[in-house]
């Protein structure tokens, strides 16, 4: 079991195939077996290996998007145990583009499955010294995750739907399908398990996390503001580490401004809504 950098956050990996393996992931996160695990694939053609089908839609997002921040869920092929995509019939594939994770999944020759390298709820690891030393047997050090939030899920199951909103856009998802693209549950919905893993409270610090409008008062008790950057990429690119700084710093509360409610700021405000209490 490896934790690795990838663009988007680092993943806690093992081998996708071997269910002892996969196991292990499940049990160190504290992760429920009902939340299915990403397997991340070398490139395009060994992902293709573990759909059942592999249709057109799959073929011209991985050519555009892949290596990248895209996961799609597929039908699965049988070679992926259950285990690993929590009993259900599809699994999520995606190829990251870190060069450490490529040269990780060619050095192995098999598919990877990997969560986010956090105990289960808590803050996605952008750095390798985000990652708890107790959590895997190895941390191979990539640097800070260019992109800095989780990737966009996309099923292909049926009418394409965005289960998880991340920087690859739904305008970029639609432009390269011509065609639209359903929504998912929305967080906490009701639905929740119609994307079993999507549940309300994630991507959270131990800290209370607050969204102020302008003009909103400070939050009782000492804390801080994050000051983060103005555009959406740099902003997903420097948020989960602003997070795991703020919450070490031990404050009883940490703010943030209410991020813009335009379509590029969509995964940011999803992550952020999942992250704060109220
Ligand atoms: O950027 C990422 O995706 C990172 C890096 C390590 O690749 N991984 C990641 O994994 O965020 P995790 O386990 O924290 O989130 C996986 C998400 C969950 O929301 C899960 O529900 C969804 O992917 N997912 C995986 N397989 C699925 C499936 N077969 N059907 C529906 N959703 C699936
Ligand atoms: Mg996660």
């Amino acid at each position: 079991m490896v934790a690795f950098p990838t663009e988007t956050v680092y993943g806690l990996g093992a081998n996708a195939l071997d269910e002892a393996a996969v196991d292990r992931i499940f049990c160190a996160k504290g992760r429920p077996a009902t939340s299915p695990l990403i397997v991340h694939c070398a490139d395009a053609a060994m992902a293709r290996k573990y759909a059942a089908n592999w249709p057109e839609a799959a073929e011209k997002l991985a050519e555009r998007f892949w290596p990248g921040p895209l996961t799609l869920v597929l039908p699965k092929a049988a070679a992926i145990p259950l285990r690993v995509t929590a009993g259900l019939e599809t699994v999520g594939l995606r190829v990251p583009r870190h060069p450490v994770a490529l040269a990780l999944l060619r050095a192995a020759q098999v598919p990877i499955a990997a969560p986010s390298a956090n105990p289960f709820q808590g803050l996605s690891p952008t750095q390798a010294g985000h990652v708890l030393d107790t959590l895997a047997d190895l941390i191979l050090e990539g640097g800070p995750s260019e992109v800095g939030i989780e990737s966009t899920v996309l099923s292909l199951v049926g009418a394409p739907t965005l289960l998880r909103p991340g920087m690859v856009t739904l305008a970029q998802l639609e432009e390269a399908l011509g065609v639209t693209i359903l929504r998912g549950p929305a967080v906490g919905g009701e639905r929740a398990h119609a994307s079993p893993g999507q549940h309300g409270l994630h991507y959270s610090p131990r800290t209370p996390l607050y969204l102020l409008q302008p003009g909103d008062p400070n939050p009782p008790g000492r804390g801080v503001r994050l000051v983060l950057p103005s555009d959406a990429d740099s902003y997903a690119r420097d948020l989960y580490a602003a997070l795991h700084e703020a919450d070490r710093q031990g404050w009883e509360w940490i703010a943030v401004a209410a991020p813009p409610e335009t379509q590029d700021w969509d995964a940011i405000r999803d992550r952020l809504k999942r992250a704060t209490h109220s």
